[in-house]
């Protein structure tokens, strides 16, 4: 029997689809991490191959690498390429203000790194992911922290108004360790009414390397739903 795909990986695809038509050749790309960035990632390596697309790309994650490396698609790095033309990226959670939380794939050090050095930043997603607060639905802000500090920024977080909770490794005992060798506290704040200074206050924790909160840093965002995509601008919702 053939599997059907969902609606919400249909969704994910043809958002990230769209985004891949906004890549121009001799672009520098930034490329996201998570299933929906995946997505793009395969598409741009569709274009390589099709109409012989010349890009360079800065991956965010090892998933990022490994599946650029698979898709044909030429590395460089931001010690090479500082400003990056066009970076793609997926989110957990989308306000109107187009700020997000991201990081549930573990990624968003590197992901707000990239994002930040990136002249355009499209985020692709469901509409599932479009809130009307972040951190609704018992969403947390992931927190990426130095292993020396994991006890004090957790106590700073509780101070803060937060819940942290270490995230454990699915595969492995122990905690989760990034790519960059650190762990991750998800951070359960609830409802978020100053996204900004909640991320302001967490990043001048000692020990903390980035947090979650992406805020203003999305130019564009691309939402796949059941009757197709939708761009989404500050003031469309
Ligand atoms: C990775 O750390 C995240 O920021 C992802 O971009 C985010 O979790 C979205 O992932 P999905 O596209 O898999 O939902």
């Amino acid at each position: 029997m053939k599997h059907e795909i969902g609606w919400k990986e249909k969704a994910k695809r043809a958002a990230a689809k769209e985004a891949v038509k906004r890549v121009e050749d001799g672009f520098v790309l930034g490329l996201g991490s998570g299933s929906t960035a995946a997505y793009a990632i395969r598409e741009i390596g569709k274009r390589i191959r099709e109409e012989k697309l010349k890009v360079w790309a800065v991956p965010t994650s090892y998933q990022a690498l490994l599946l650029a490396t698979e898709n044909h698609i030429p590395l460089t790095t931001l010690y090479e390429h500082p400003e990056i033309d066009l970076t793609i990226d997926g989110a957990d959670q989308i306000d109107a203000e187009l700020n997000m939380i991201k990081g549930g794939g573990g990624a968003l050090t590197r992901e707000k790194i990239v994002a930040s050095a990136s002249k355009k930043v499209i985020i692709v997603a469901d509409e599932t992911k479009l809130v009307k607060k972040l951190g609704v639905n018992n969403c947390p802000v992931p927190v990426e922290v130095l292993p020396f500090a994991v006890s004090y920024v957790a106590r700073e977080i509780e101070k803060l108004g937060g819940k942290p909770v270490l995230r454990k490794s699915e595969s492995k005992v122990g905690p989760t360790v990034t790519d960059n060798g650190n762990f991750v506290i998800d951070a359960y704040f609830g409802s978020i009414e100053t996204p900004d200074k909640l991320r302001a206050e967490l990043k001048s924790v000692s020990g903390v390397i980035e947090n979650g909160l992406f805020i203003h840093i999305a130019d564009i965002v691309i939402l796949g739903g059941k009757e197709g995509i939708r761009e989404i601008k500050k003031t469309s919702i």
